[in-house]
């Protein structure tokens, strides 16, 4: 057992207490409700970002579960060693590597999670076989993402907006970046190719709200982690005037509509290594 007091007057416990981004939540929970949890195993957690299913995992499955937490993203792991020493939990280790040149041992690993992972990878196949070759054999691996079909009403604003505009050269663009999120068939594909078995895939829609667009492409996550993407669409010089019109475009909707309400299709996969 664990003894370590956890006092919530410390400036530690007020510093570490946001256990993950609300992105990652929902996507989070549908993970550790589907992922098979046994005493004993080593598990990896790909992606891992500030760690908070790194953490859950080493603590649901006990102390003798061991996490090996690999992301590249430095500034991210080292707040996730930050939470390990706060929480005293000594069996997780950390790797500020890339997946697909993971420093583990072949045939090492018995649970492999990533949340939120394989649509930020640059290439999710040789990121996905770096997880076959680290995979025991019978090892399961776990993993959510989400779908096509991601936020398809700012996408029908947008691509309006372009229409309208006359930016009809830039539909192209658009259509390449809604379609570079996955699929049921692209994950299953994906996982089959790096020589896992596909078991099943869960799926879930839920729904991000907010009054308006000007709401929406100010809030802070909408501008770390969508919002570049979605100006790289528009032609050099035009995205201000495409961005005020979408702007506009989406605040229309949200007066008709009372809010503006995005869809946001989340899957969780699971697949094994055969054994041999
Ligand atoms: C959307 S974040 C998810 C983070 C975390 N799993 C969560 O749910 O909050 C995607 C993560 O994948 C990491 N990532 C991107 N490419 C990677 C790679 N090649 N190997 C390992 N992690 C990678 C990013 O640095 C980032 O932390």
């Amino acid at each position: 057992m664990n003894n370590l007091d956890i006092d919530y007057k410390t400036p530690e416990c007020g510093d570490l207490y946001d256990e993950l981004p609300l992105w990652s939540a929902p996507f989070g929970l549908l993970l550790l409700e589907r992922v098979s949890l046994k005493a004993g195993m080593t598990i990896l957690d790909v992606g891992a970002g500030t760690g908070f299913m790194s953490i859950e995992l080493a603590q649901r499955c006990g102390a003798a579960a061991k996490v090996i937490a690999v992301d590249p993203w430095e500034s991210a792991v080292a707040r996730l060693k930050r939470k390990l020493d706060h929480l005293g939990l000594r069996n997780v280790r950390t790797l500020v590597q890339d997946v697909a040149t993971i420093d583990l041992p072949d045939s090492s690993v018995d649970l492999i999670v990533s949340n939120l992972g394989l649509n930020n990878f640059n290439q999710p196949e040789t990121a996905l076989r770096s997880c076959f070759r680290v995979a025991k054999p019978g090892a399961s691996l776990c993993l959510t993402t989400n779908l096509v079909g991601h936020m398809a009403e700012f996408y029908e604003a947008y691509r309006s907006v372009l229409v309208e505009l006359g930016f009809t050269g830039r539909l192209a663009a658009l259509d390449d970046h809604i379609n570079h999120r996955t699929t049921i068939d692209s994950v299953r594909t994906l996982l089959e190719r790096a020589g896992f078995k596909f078991v099943d895939a869960v799926t879930r829609t839920f729904k991000e709200r907010f009054v308006d667009g000007s709401a929406l492409l100010s809030h802070y996550f909408i501008r770390l982690g969508f919002l570049p993407a979605w100006k790289a669409i528009a032609p050099e010089g035009a995205v201000e005037t495409i961005f005020a019109a979408l702007e506009l475009r989406l605040n229309a909707i949200a007066t008709d509509r009372g809010e503006l309400s995005l869809t946001i299709p989340a899957a969780c996969f699971q697949a094994c290594k055969p054994d041999e």
